[in-house]
This record gives C-alpha cells, sequence and structure tokens, in this order.
C-alpha cells in the first residue's frame, strides 16, 4: 500500500535514530518516495549525507539552504506529504509540537501538514512517565496524530521500562495498513454504547457493575480513525475520548441510555452495544439517603430494564448493521449464538469470563467473533485497541 505514497519522515535528537535509517530503508523499499526533515540535534545522531543517499532526496533541515540561500517550504511540503512520520519523537520535539513551538523545520512542518501524522515517541522511561510528556502525547492524540507506543524493554540508559521506540518493521507495518484501511468506514455513522450503568438506589447510593469502558472506548477511536462520524453513549466511566470525530453522549442508566439509542439509532449505519447495561433497577428510588436506623433490614425489590440491543434488533432496517457482546461464563458458544438470535444481531462479540486477561476493567481481552451467518473468528488475548482493530475489520468486510 506505501507504493508511490509521499512520506515525510521526521527524524529527531534521540539515540533510537539509528533506527530511523532502516526505517527509511524499509519505507523506499516498500515503493514510497521519502523526504527526510532532520531536526538540528537529530545530525548529531545521525548524518546526512546518509538520509539523503538512501532516500534519494536532499535532506531538509534548516529554514534557508546555507550555500543559495533558497528557501525550504514546509508549506509545500506540508501539502505534499500523503502522511508524516516522527520516529524517534524525542520529549522536547513532543512538547514543541503539543504546544506549537515551531522553533524548527520539523515542527513548522508539522504545524503546516494536511496529511495524517504518525509519532513514535522514543525516550527513557521517567521522561516517558512524567506528567508533562503524558500530557502532551494526549493533547497530540487529541489533535487527531497517531501516537505509535513506545514498548517496553532495554533503553540506551540500560534501565528496563516504557520508552522503545516500535521497531522500524511494526512502523512499516503500522502504515501500511493504515493506507490499506483509510477510510473503511468513511462517512458512516456509528452508534456505540459504553461502560457500566449505575441504577440508583437513593441519592448516594447505586447499583452497577466493574465495566471500566476500555472497550467502547477503544473501538469509537478506531471507528473514528477509519473515517466514521461516531456518537459514543457513555455510562459512568472516567476515560476521555479524544478523537475529534467523537460525540459523546454522557448518561447513568439503563433507561437513560435507552433513550438515548432509540433517538440516535435511525441515523446510524451501524450500532455497536457494547455497555455493560444493568439489566434490573431499583422499582422505587428514594428521595432520602436510607438511614442505618432503620428497624428491619431494608429490602429493594428490583424491576427489569429495557433490553437496548433487542430494543435496537426490533428497530433494525436494510442496510443497518447492529453488533453485541456477550460476556459469558459457561456454555459461551451457544449462550452467545442464542443472544445474536435473540436481540436480531448481525455479529456477536463472546468474551468469556473463564479467559484469564479478558473481560472487564483489563487493557487486554480475548474474543470470538460470530456472525449471523455462523462464521466464527477467534482471537489471541490482544490490547484491547487491537481487538477493536479486529472488530472494526471484520464489520466493514459485513
Ligand atoms: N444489553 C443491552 N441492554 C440490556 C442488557 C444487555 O443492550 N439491558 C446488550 C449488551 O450491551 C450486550 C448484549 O446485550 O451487547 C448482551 O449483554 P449480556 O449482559 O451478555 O446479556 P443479557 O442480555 O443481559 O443476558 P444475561 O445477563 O442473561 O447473560
Amino acid at each position: 500500500m506505501l507504493k508511490g505514497k509521499h512520506i515525510i519522515l521526521g527524524i529527531t535528537g534521540g539515540i533510537a535514530a539509528y533506527k530511523s535509517v532502516t526505517l527509511l530503508r524499509l519505507l523506499v523499499k516498500a515503493g514510497a518516495e521519502v523526504q527526510v526533515v532532520i531536526t538540528p540535534s537529530g545530525k548529531e545522531f545521525i548524518t546526512p549525507v546518509t538520509l539523503s543517499a538512501l532516500s534519494g532526496k536532499p535532506v531538509v533541515s534548516e529554514f534557508f539552504t546555507a550555500n543559495t540561500g533558497q528557501w525550504n517550504s514546509h508549506v509545500d511540503l506540508g501539502l505534499w506529504a500523503d502522511a508524516m512520520v516522527i520516529a524517534p519523537a524525542t520529549a522536547s520535539t513532543i512538547g514543541k509540537m503539543a504546544n506549537g513551538i515551531a522553533d524548527n523545520m520539523l515542527v513548522t512542518t508539522y504545524l503546516s501538514a494536511k496529511a495524517p501524522v504518525f509519532i513514535a515517541p522514543a525516550m527513557d522511561l521517567d521522561m516517558m512517565a512524567h506528567p508533562s510528556t503524558v500530557t502532551n502525547i494526549e493533547r497530540l492524540r487529541s489533535y487527531g496524530n497517531h501516537i505509535i507506543e513506545p514498548a517496553s524493554g532495554e533503553l540506551a540508559s540500560h534501565l528496563v521500562g516504557k520508552g522503545r521506540m516500535e521497531e522500524p518493521e511494526k512502523i512499516v507495518e503500522i502504515l501500511d495498513r493504515f493506507f490499506d484501511s483509510q477510510g473503511k468506514l468513511n462517512g458512516k455513522n456509528v452508534l456505540i454504547t459504553a461502560g457500566p450503568t449505575y441504577e440508583k438506589i437513593d441519592p448516594v447510593r447505586f447499583i452497577g457493575n466493574y465495566s471500566s469502558g476500555k472497550m467502547g472506548y477503544a473501538l469509537a477511536e478506531e471507528a473514528a480513525l477509519q473515517g466514521a462520524n461516531v456518537t459514543l453513549i457513555s455510562g459512568p466511566v472516567s476515560l476521555k475520548a479524544v478523537h475529534p470525530a467523537i460525540k459523546v453522549i454522557k448518561v447513568e442508566s439503563a433507561r437513560e441510555m435507552c433513550d438515548a439509542c432509540v433517538s440516535e439509532f435511525p441515523t446510524s449505519d451501524i450500532a455497536i452495544m457494547c455497555a455493560a447495561v444493568a439489566d434490573y433497577a431499583p422499582e422505587t428510588v428514594h428521595d432520602r439517603k436510607i438511614k442505618r436506623e432503620h428497624d428491619d433490614t431494608p429490602v429493594i425489590r428490583l424491576i427489569k430494564n429495557p433490553d437496548i440491543a433487542a430494543t435496537l434488533g426490533k428497530m433494525k432496517q436494510e442496510g443497518q448493521y447492529l453488533v453485541g457482546f456477550a460476556l459469558e461464563t459457561d456454555s459461551e458458544l451457544k449462550n452467545a449464538t442464542e443472544k445474536l438470535q435473540r436481540k436480531n444481531l448481525d455479529m456477536i462479540v463472546l468474551n468469556s469470563l473463564k479467559d484469564k486477561g479478558a473481560g472487564f476493567g483489563t487493557d487486554t481481552n480475548k474474543v470470538t467473533l460470530i456472525t449471523a451467518d455462523g462464521n466464527q473468528q477467534k482471537s489471541d488475548l490482544l490490547p484491547k485497541r487491537q481487538i477493536a482493530e479486529l472488530i472494526i475489520d471484520s464489520l466493514s468486510n459485513l
């Protein structure tokens, strides 16, 4: 997919700059046209001669070429590119990019770039964990940039931790996949529910569950990256959606979530029911705190909540796709298939609580995707973001 693509490779001053040479070679080998832009401190780590020989283009570093006085136009470069990759991205460059400090050619080019930008941080583990770096990376993410998470391992300081620039092969794979899948959900309206619901008992208590919302938020980010307009109907969670194409509607109870879904579904092409909806709610909500000095132990009577997925299943029109989740502890496949049919879903994502690292609160998940025509696809135990990619991929195949 990289054949003929115009890539700006931004290199900054970190030890991992040696990996940029391999990255450049791999990009050129894949058929991309690469323009290297290097910061002044990047040149301390790797010479422009090597980079220009491999890219077949003069390396850009200064605003003016010293001997000719020719102006290097960051605006033209920004327009030329199909993608910009900054690898390695040091804490300092990340800070400048996040705050618009355009004191070198790389940051001015970044600020002018119209194309998607991929940032591969590389630094020592303590710098990586510092709140200012964390905030700057989050800010860059919220501007729609793609962060290529650094891996954990031995660092240049010989300390072991998170901060190693992702391997060049992996970066090429990420770019390749991006161009391959770009716009798989272009212009589609995607509705996603996420998180738990809270069912009020009295002003200070509720019935809830352990759902963290991580899977639903990962799905929302992935769908947005694939060009979708996402409406994320979220129960109470401590997460924030970062992609600008995600509209968040916050709700608390299953009833509120259901009302929001029913009003949004008619204009949705795809709905993914990822929330862990409470099946029951207290019949009466006390308007004052239930006090301890009761003569009897209080009894809370529960009533059934609406089944949101089944409600949308009944509303579903030709051309709309409805996806559900099933969290099971036993007879997993049988139960999930029954749910798929009962709720009129097109696909169900089964996770079993028997699988270690899958389900609630974890950063990973292991799923089986079951489609209405009986197809099954099993995943390994993967980060939730990768599970989200898998779900969006197989959905776009549907
Ligand atoms: N779901 C829903 N509304 C509910 C309950 C569940 O929309 N009131 C959705 C979930 O978001 C999920 C799917 O239905 O996509 C299955 O949820 P799950 O809790 O596994 O199933 P239930 O239908 O609640 O059945 P049970 O609790 O008996 O397993």
